[in-house]
């Protein structure tokens, strides 16, 4: 399959920022701006603003994802939310196993994976995260850490639930530094993901499985990447909290 027949995705990762009326206000600047967009258009935001916002986007081309999920449907998880919460919300996406949740808050690939499975059992469309560390890629094992997250954050997962699944290739050291990877080792990177698919489902699976680039992406490195051949769309921070910038890497996608 060609990328053209893949879905290119850009989606806001909002991180721990923003308020709910700042959500909405945030939203409504956007919105105009992406009404045209020929890809899809994604903001996932806290919790808290999760109703705010898909409110806020309802008519609109805008979807709505959380940054995380528990992997049981209810119980004694103190400060967890479940993806039954989240579909009721009117959530579609949900950003999984990002590294900032691997680094700060014990996050592995087996939590990765039981999230994964329950996302997608209760039709929920995960952006599972994987990255190499800076030391990881000095000592050239990313290909080998990129493998073995795919398999573990996907283990069990099917072939008919992996075309709900996004990938987002985030290497660590480009997140909120404004290193931005090259889009040569982006492309790399991507291609090795699509590639590890490939074995483990069948190319046809791995062809249709649309994967992000993170990382300082940006309105002025938007092009570029989203050029490569298997960088499919991305997964934005920063730059997605400024209406403007956010609305330039859409229209970057959607060429
Ligand atoms: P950044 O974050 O664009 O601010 O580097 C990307 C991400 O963490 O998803």
């Amino acid at each position: 399959m060609d990328k053209a027949k893949r879905t290119a995705i850009i989606a806001g990762n909002w991180k721990m920022n923003k308020t709910p009326s700042e959500a909405k206000a945030l939203l409504s600047e956007i919105a105009p701006l992406v009404k045209d967009a020929d890809c899809e258009v994604i903001a996932c935001v806290p919790y808290v603003d999760l109703a705010v916002a898909v409110e806020a986007t309802k008519e609109t081309n805008i979807k709505i994802g959380a940054e995380n999920c528990h992997w049981a449907e209810s119980g004694a998880f103190t400060g967890e939310i479940s993806t039954g919460m989240l579909k009721e919300v009117g959530v579609e996406y949900v950003v999984l196993g990002h590294s900032e949740r691997r680094q700060y808050f014990g996050e592995t690939d087996e939590t990765v994976n039981k999230r994964t499975k329950a996302a997608l059992a209760a039709g929920l469309k995960p952006i599972v995260c994987v990255g190499e560390l800076l030391w990881e890629r000095e000592c050239d094992i990313t290909e080998e850490v990129i493998a073995r997250q795919i398999k573990l954050d996907l283990y069990d997962v099917s072939e008919e639930d992996l075309k709900n699944v996004v990938i987002a290739y985030e290497p660590v050291w480009a997140i909120g530094t404004g290193k931005t990877a090259t889009a040569d080792q982006a492309e790399e990177v991507c291609a090795f993901i699509r590639a590890t698919l490939a074995k483990l489902y069948n190319q046809a699976a791995a062809d249709g499985v649309t994967i992000q680039y993170g990382g300082s992406m940006n309105d002025g490195n938007a092009d570029e990447l989203l050029s490569k051949t298997n960088v499919d769309g991305g997964l934005i921070g920063g730059a997605s909290l400024v209406a403007e910038k956010f609305a330039a890497i859409v229209k970057a996608a959607s060429k």
